[in-house]
């Protein structure tokens, strides 16, 4: 005859089979696993019972709870998967998913990038400057005397406390050699600012790479070479370059660069990209007296110095036709150089 455990097996196995719901099944596993289970009361029995009967209810009594144990936990997995399922079913895997704008580079940060990477290569490092400036780094340590027309209200932006919006980078030159001794050898990415009239060409705020090289007999064939490097590099190997003498009161002798290059829009137009040249002794001069030393000596020292207007290089390298494109934040502009 059966044990009466093997009765209370089937029962088991048989309600949790039967169980509707998650809840009904906890109810099954209370009534014969939990502490007044049925599973549970046969082994507080197990003392009362005949020596010889012992093992065999106890190797019963564990493989019941095994299947049981086994058979509600299959049970209840059933359940998940079927909610699963069911909320799964809500979802339309034919929609379209969430789209995510997909952010670029702005052509002048490109551009800025581009450059800075070929002036690297030739060994020059990254210096920075502030955009609020003193007169002293703006204009005097720069040998701009004090009736140059730059210094205008007219053409630079004072803050009331006499401080001004740098006008070009070279602001970066005088610090840099401030703060160091030679030899140098830099570029200072950043904005200039200036109340010029606002039209395609002029923005009040633009931006430049100025370069500083300062060593032991620097010349003007450095100059050609590097600047000449860095033209062809970025416009391509067959581009005309062309240095037209002219004046900045912080370099002697001084050039403007014109670029020339059928791969270019401005195609057989000369258009003019950098002003440079050789940096004046008086330079020189002006850093050694805010270091009190002599360590930028003009009888031993030479240098030259270069400001690159970046808007005006994109806008060729881009064949970009309005300088105020690259602030409008249009994204129908901004798009194609993504
Ligand atoms: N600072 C000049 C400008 O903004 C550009 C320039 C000319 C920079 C000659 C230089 C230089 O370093 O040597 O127009």
């Amino acid at each position: 005859m059966a044990h009466p455990l093997e009765q209370l097996r089937e029962d088991a196995l048989a309600q949790i089979a039967s169980a509707p719901d998650e809840r009904a099944l906890e109810a099954v596993r209370v009534k014969f696993l939990g502490r007044g289970g049925s599973v549970t009361r046969w082994s507080d029995n197990m003392k009362s019972l005949p020596k010889e009967e012992k093992p065999i209810v106890g190797r019963l009594l564990n493989e019941i709870r095994t299947a049981v144990t086994a058979a509600i936990e299959t049970r209840a997995e059933n359940f998940r998967a079927e909610k699963e399922s069911a909320t799964l079913a809500n979802i339309d895997i034919s929609l379209p998913g969430t789209s995510h704008e997909r952010g670029a580079i702005h052509p002048l940060t490109q551009m800025l990038d581009r450059s800075i990477a070929v002036f690297r290569r030739m060994g020059f490092a990254l210096a920075e400057g502030p955009d609020i400036e003193t007169e002293w780094h703006c204009f005097d340590a720069l040998n701009t005397p004090a009736d140059h027309p730059a210094r205008n209200e007219q053409d630079t932006f004072y803050l009331q406390d006499g401080r001004l919006l740098r006008t070009h980078t070279s602001t970066v030159q005088i610090r840099t050699m401030e703060s160091a001794p030679p030899p140098i050898r830099v570029i200072a990415p950043g904005a200039a600012y200036r109340r010029d009239e606002v039209d395609a060409t002029h923005g009040a705020q633009f931006h430049q790479i100025e370069g500083l090289y300062v060593d032991e007999k620097v010349s003007v064939a450095n100059l050609k070479g590097t600047l000449e490097f860095f033209l062809r590099e970025l416009f391509g190997a067959d581009t005309a370059v062309r240095f037209r003498p002219h004046y900045f009161p912080f370099t002697e002798p001084s050039f403007e660069i014109d670029v020339k290059s059928s791969a270019l829009k401005s195609g057989e137009q000369w258009v003019e990209v950098c002003g440079c040249g050789m940096v004046h002794p008086a330079v020189f001069e002006a850093v050694n007296r805010s270091r009190r030393d002599n360590a930028y000596d003009p009888e031993k020292w030479t240098g030259f110095a270069f400001g690159l207007g970046m808007d005006r290089l994109a806008m060729i390298l881009f064949d970009i036709p309005d300088i105020r494109l690259f602030a409008q934040n249009d994204l129908r502009f901004l798009r194609q150089f993504a």
